[in-house]
C-alpha cells in the first residue's frame, strides 16, 4: 500500500463545508444517520419499503446461516417493474429516461413509457427463446441502449445477465459463458470507439467455438453495421426478432433473493470469480445511495455516470439506482475525447447535465489536457460531482472541484466495490464537510472498522485493514458455483472476532484524526489500472501461456493518470526465444496478453530479464519489483537468493 495520497493530503488542508442553501433543499438531512444508528434494521426495513413489492416482507435480516445472508427474503418483487412500469404509473411515462449519444454524434431519447414499452417487447422476445427464471443470459454489447434494454427484460423475467465489458477478449468470453453456462448470448455486430466501428461479434463467435457450452443462440444487435460471420439456427438479428413481437407483458413477482445477476471480477488467483447479486436488498441500497449521495431530484436534474455498463457502476448507478429512482440520463457510447477533447464538457453543456459521475483516472487525464479545454463550455448546471473506483489525489480533488465544479460543487468520494453492489463508504453532498482525497463516512446503515492484523481496530491517525463489521442490503451472497472460495475470500481473515463474521475487502484505509476513512488502495495482488480491477496472478498466467516464456511476474507500478500500471518481467525458455530480440518479444507479449484477456490487462512495459528475485523460501519478492518498476532505489536486498538477480534487472531498465 502507498503512503504517497497521505503525504500530499498533509499539504491540502482545505475543509468544505455545504453551502447553508444547499444543506437546505438537500435530499439527505442528518436525521437518516440517527435513525440508522437507532435501528440499522428498521433503517433499511423503511429503504426497502419505498420500493414497489408485490408481497410485503415481514422478515428483514436473516445472518443466521452467516456469510450466506437473505435480506426481506418473504418479499416479492419485480426488478424490472421497480425501474419502469412504477414511474409510468405514476404518471412520470413523458420523462426522459436517457438521453443517448453515440460516438459518431446520432442520438436517440428515450422516455420511461418508451423504455417500459420496449423491455416488455425485449421480454416477450427472451421469452420466446426460452429463457426464463434462473437462467443465465450473457451480454457483450456497446454503450447502446439495448444493453440497458436487454439487462431489465432479463430482470424482468426473472433470469440472470451476466455482462462482459466489451473490451474483453474472446478468451474472457469463453471462459464467463462457461463459468456461468450461458443458454443465451446478446451481442451486436460491433460498436463506435475512437471513430472507428470496433467489431464485437467476431469475438462472441471466438470464444463459444472454444468453450464447452450451452449457449443455443447468439443475438446479435445491428449498430456498428459492419460484416460479421454467421452461424445459420444459432446466430439470431435482435431487430428480427423484435418483428411483431407485443408489448404488452405483465411483470411475475419474484422472491426478494431471487438472483439478479452475476458479474466477474478480478480476484488474486488467476480465475476471475463471479460476483453474485440478488433482487431485493440489491435495488433498496443502490437506489437509496443513489439518491441521498448524488442528491438526486428527479423531476429537475439530468445525471450522468460514465461508466460502461460492462461494470459494477453501470449495473449499480447507470441501471439498477438511477431508473429504480426515476432519473433522467445522459448515456454517451464513446470516448471521452471523440472527435475531440471536450467531448464529455459539450455533453454536459448540451444536456444541461446536474449530477456527474465518474474515476481519478479520467479527471487526471483531463487535468493533463488543461482547464482551457473545459472552461470553453458552459458547466454551471453541475451541483455534484462523483468520483469512484480509486483514491482520488487530493490535486485531482481539488481541480475537479474548481475546474469542472465552478469553485462551488461538492464533491463525493465513493468507496465500494463489485461485490458491496453499492456505495458503502461517501460523503453526503448537503451534510458532509469534506476532505479532499477522504472518503470519509460510511453510509447511513453501514458500520466499518480499521483493524490490524490481529483484528485489534488501529485507533485515531493509524493505517490497517479496512472490514465491514455488519451485512449490508446490497452485499454479494456468494461466488457463482464456489461457496468456499466466497467464504475463503472475504470471511476467513477475520474469521475469530467476537461480534461475528467480518467481511475484509482487500483495502488499506488510514483513520484521521476526525475517525474519517482514507482509502489507501489494495493490500492484495490485485491492481488497479483506471479504476479497473486486474490481478497479478491473471496476467501472469496469461504470460506463461505463451511457449517463449518461461515465468513471469507482475507487479503495479504507481502511473500519474491510470493509477498503477501493469508491469510485467519476464523470463524467456532459451530455445524459443532463440530467434527473437527482448523487444520484440515485449511487443508480442504485449498483444499476447490483450488477446487472452483484453486490452485494458495490456502491460505499459514488459521487461526481458535472466532471472526473478527470489526470497530463501523460494517467493518472487515483488515489492522489490515494484520498487524498480517505479525507478526507486533498491533497499535491502539481503534476503535475495542472488543479488545478481536485481542488478540484471537494473541493466535491462537501462
Ligand atoms: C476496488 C473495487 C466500485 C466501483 C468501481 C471499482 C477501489 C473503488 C474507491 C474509492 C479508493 C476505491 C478499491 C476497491 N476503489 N472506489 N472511492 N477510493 N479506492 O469496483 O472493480 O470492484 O474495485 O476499487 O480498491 O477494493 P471494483
Amino acid at each position: 500500500m502507498s503512503t504517497s495520497s497521505i503525504d500530499s493530503l498533509l499539504h491540502e488542508n482545505r475543509r468544505f463545508a455545504p453551502s447553508p442553501e444547499f444543506a437546505a433543499a438537500a435530499v439527505a438531512q442528518p436525521a437518516l444517520y440517527d435513525d440508522a444508528r437507532a435501528d440499522r434494521h428498521a433503517f433499511w426495513a423503511d429503504r426497502a419499503r419505498e420500493l414497489h413489492w408485490h408481497t410485503p416482507f415481514t422478515q428483514t435480516l436473516d445472518w443466521s446461516n452467516a456469510p450466506f445472508a437473505r435480506w426481506f427474503a418473504d418479499g416479492t418483487l419485480n426488478v424490472a417493474y421497480n425501474c419502469l412500469d412504477r414511474h409510468v404509473l405514476a404518471g412520470n411515462g413523458d420523462r426522459v429516461a436517457f438521453h443517448w449519444e453515440g460516438e459518431p454524434g446520432d442520438t436517440r431519447t428515450l422516455t420511461y413509457a418508451e423504455l417500459t414499452r420496449e423491455v416488455k417487447r425485449a421480454a416477450n422476445m427472451l421469452a420466446g427463446l426460452g429463457i426464463g427464471q434462473g437462467d443465465r443470459v450473457a451480454i457483450y454489447l456497446p454503450v447502446i441502449p439495448e444493453a440497458v434494454i436487454a439487462m431489465l427484460a432479463i430482470a424482468r423475467l426473472g433470469a440472470i445477465h451476466s455482462v462482459i465489458f466489451g473490451g474483453f477478449s474472446a478468451e474472457s468470453i469463453r471462459a464467463r459463458v462457461e463459468d456461468a453456462d450461458a443458454k443465451l448470448v446478446i451481442t451486436a455486430d460491433g460498436g463506435w470507439r475512437k471513430g472507428r466501428v470496433f467489431p464485437l461479434k467476431g469475438a462472441v463467435d471466438a470464444g463459444l467455438a472454444a468453450a464447452e457450452s450451452s449457449v443455443e443462440h447468439v443475438l446479435v444487435v445491428r449498430r456498428g453495421e459492419n460484416e460479421v460471420e454467421w452461424t445459420a439456427g444459432r446466430d439470431l438479428w435482435w431487430h428480427e426478432q423484435l418483428e411483431g413481437v407485443s408489448d404488452d407483458h405483465e411483470a411475475e413477482a419474484f422472491e426478494a433473493e431471487n438472483p439478479l445477476f452475476i458479474l466477474y471480477t478480478s480476484g488474486t488467483t488467476g480465475k476471475p470469480k463471479g460476483i453474485l447479486h440478488t433482487s431485493g436488498g440489491y435495488l433498496t441500497q443502490v437506489a437509496f445511495t443513489h439518491k441521498n449521495v448524488f442528491d438526486l431530484k428527479p423531476e429537475t436534474d439530468v445525471y450522468w455516470c460514465t461508466a460502461d455498463v460492462g461494470w459494477i457502476t453501470g449495473h449499480s448507478y447507470v441501471v439498477y439506482g438511477p431508473l429504480a429512482n426515476g432519473a433522467t440520463q445522459v448515456l454517451y457510447e464513446g470516448t471521452p475525447d471523440t472527435p475531440h477533447p471536450g467531448r464529455w464538457w459539450e455533453l454536459i453543456a448540451k444536456y444541461g447535465v446536474t449530477q456527474f459521475y465518474t474515476a481519478p483516472t479520467a479527471i487526471r487525464s483531463c487535468m493533463k489536457l488543461g482547464r482551457e479545454i473545459p472552461q470553453s463550455f458552459d458547466l454551471s448546471s453541475l451541483r455534484v460531482l462523483g468520483s469512484v473506483g480509486e483514491p482520488i489525489n487530493p490535486e485531482a480533488w481539488v481541480w475537479y472541484r474548481d475546474i469542472i465544479g465552478g469553485g462551488t460543487t461538492p464533491i463525493v468520494d465513493t468507496w465500494w466495490q463489485t461485490e458491496t453492489g453499492g456505495i458503502m463508504i461517501s460523503a453526503l453532498p448537503g451534510i458532509t464537510t469534506t476532505k479532499p482525497g477522504s472518503a470519509q463516512v460510511p453510509i447511513p446503515g453501514i458500520s466499518v472498522d480499521v483493524l490490524d492484523d490481529d483484528g485489534v481496530h488501529v485507533g485515531k491517525e493509524a493505517s490497517g485493514l479496512l472490514v465491514i463489521t455488519e451485512p449490508w442490503p446490497s452485499m454479494l451472497r456468494g461466488i457463482w458455483g464456489d461457496p468456499d472460495r466466497f467464504v475463503d475470500t472475504y470471511w476467513s481473515k477475520f474469521a475469530g472476532a467476537p461480534k461475528g463474521p467480518l467481511y475484509f475487502a482487500g483495502d488499506g484505509a488510514h483513520l484521521d484524526g476526525d475517525g474519517d476513512v482514507q482509502l489507501l488502495g489494495r493490500v492484495d495482488d490485485v491492481m488497479n489500472v483506471s479504476g479497473h480491477r486486474l490481478s497479478t496472478m491473471e496476467i501472469e498466467s496469461a504470460l506463461v501461456s505463451h511457449p517463449i516464456v518461461a515465468e513471469a511476474a507482475v507487479v503495479g507500478a504507481s502511473d500519474d493518470t491510470t493509477g498503477q500500471a501493469v508491469v510485467a518481467f519476464v523470463i524467456l525458455r532459451a530455445k524459443k526465444a532463440a530467434t527473437v530480440t527482448a523487444t520484440e518479444a515485449s511487443v508480442m507479449l504485449r498483444a499476447h496478453v490483450a488477446e487472452q484477456i483484453g486490452a485494458i490487462a495490456r502491460p505499459r512495459e514488459i521487461f526481458v530479464v535472466a532471472e526473478l528475485p527470489k526470497t530463501r523460501s523460494g517467493k518472487i519478492m515483488r515489492r522489490l519489483l515494484q520498487d524498480i518498476a517505479e525507478g526507486r532505489e533498491i533497499g535491502d536486498t539481503t534476503t535475495l537468493t542472488d543479488v545478481n538477480v536485481v542488478q540484471s534487472i537494473r541493466t535491462d531498465l537501462g
